[in-house]
């Protein structure tokens, strides 16, 4: 165990869970109203504004609003008071997954992000420069017995099916009570296809595969697997949760087309179109933590609700050198709370 001084990640921890939380609570007011773009920015002002009151050297190294030119915080951008000798750290966040979802006021939104300690010189997160990978992630127990005998059908090529078996035969559950979650896409049509004709549950979702990723490592929910073609940004942050929570995820880049993929191997990757990528390679190191609050309900985290003046936020927790998993409810005072916008630079009430 390390002294309290060098195991920083934990006091900053709660800072950057405020974020969150701010992220969400400013994000409330465009919950429903069709306004995508809006709620981005009030979750990245938010973010941004708390972001700006932490004591540390912080850099995105993973942000958002690449994909569909969202008002994103975007990579190498600078957060934190940057004060001499204060720590530094990586951040991967997503300010919303599931921007659609908060624009129809449907569930499965939240604000995330994922903050890692160098501490050998070598980058912890790892931006992926592409839209897409195709992913799959699996609890605990299937990552423990893929480690006990790796000649076991775990791969991001193994076909569904065997997947899906191999999880079954794992959680001592029958073929159709082992419940799969996929983004809801004609790209990944065939995957949805196979796991009908295996017999599985299957549970769709429009958006925000974030929480999905991460449910089949919860003790909470009742998704024992996630498979499909996601957002690459996504799948770093759902990498660092699943290192908390000791899930597994494999994950390949999925060029969406040729003019991407000659893009990929014109920029340096082209040796790493073909590499199957495990949590430890997208989020590196012990000094990881991962923080999220719900803004619509998921299978992780419960959403806002206000009751009255009382704005109550769900929030999770985790670090992964300790593994322990946090969830917080938060009561704010809607009289009283206020919250530091990077827009104005002053506090505003929510
Ligand atoms: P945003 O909230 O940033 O729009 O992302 C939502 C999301 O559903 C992610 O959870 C997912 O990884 C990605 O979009 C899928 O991308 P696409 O919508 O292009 O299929």
């Amino acid at each position: 165990m390390s002294s309290y001084d060098e195991d920083f990640e934990r006091q900053i921890e709660f800072d950057f869970l405020r974020a969150t939380e701010c992220a969400a609570l400013n994000t409330l007011q465009w919950l429903g109203k069709g306004q995508k773009e809006l709620a981005d920015a009030a979750a990245c002002d938010a973010i941004r504004g708390m972001l700006d009151l932490v004591p540390i050297r912080g850099e995105v190294v993973i942000g958002e609003g690449i994909k569909d030119q969202a008002p994103g915080l975007f990579r190498g951008e600078r957060v934190g008071t940057w004060k001499a000798g204060a720590p530094q750290f990586e951040i991967a966040l997503d300010p919303i997954d599931g921007t659609t979802n908060v624009s129809k006021g449907m569930p499965n939104s939240l604000s995330c992000i994922a903050a890692a300690a160098p501490t050998d010189g070598e980058p912890c997160l790892q931006d992926i420069p592409a839209f897409y990978m195709q992913k799959l992630a699996y609890p605990l127990e299937v990552r423990k017995a893929s480690l006990a005998d790796p000649k076991l059908p775990l791969s991001i090529d193994t076909p569904i099916g065997e997947v899906i078996e191999l999880t079954a035969r794992v959680l001592g559950k029958q073929v159709r009570d082992v419940v799969v979650c996929v983004l809801d896409r004609p790209r990944n049509q065939q995957l949805i296809d196979d796991i009908r004709t295996k017999g599985a549950a299957l549970r769709l979702i429009q958006d925000g595969d974030i929480a999905a990723a991460l449910a089949p490592a919860l003790h909470t929910s009742s998704i024992d697997l996630y498979a499909g073609i996601g957002g690459a940004p996504e799948a770093v942050l759902s990498a660092a949760g699943l290192r908390c929570l000791g899930g597994g995820m494999r994950a390949r880049i999925w060029p969406r087309d040729e003019a991407e993929r000659t893009q990929l191997i014109e920029s340096g990757w082209g040796d790493q179109l073909n590499r199957e990528f495990v949590s430890k390679d997208l989020a590196r190191g012990e000094n990881l933590v991962f923080v999220a609050t719900g803004i619509s309900s998921s299978p992780l985290i419960k959403g806002v609700e206000v009751r009255g003046s009382i704005a109550i936020t769900y929030s999770v927790m985790m670090r992964a050198r300790s593994g322990t998993v946090r969830y917080i409810e938060a009561h704010h005072d809607l009289e009283r709370k206020t919250i530091h916008l990077r827009s104005t630079g002053v506090e505003r009430q929510v």
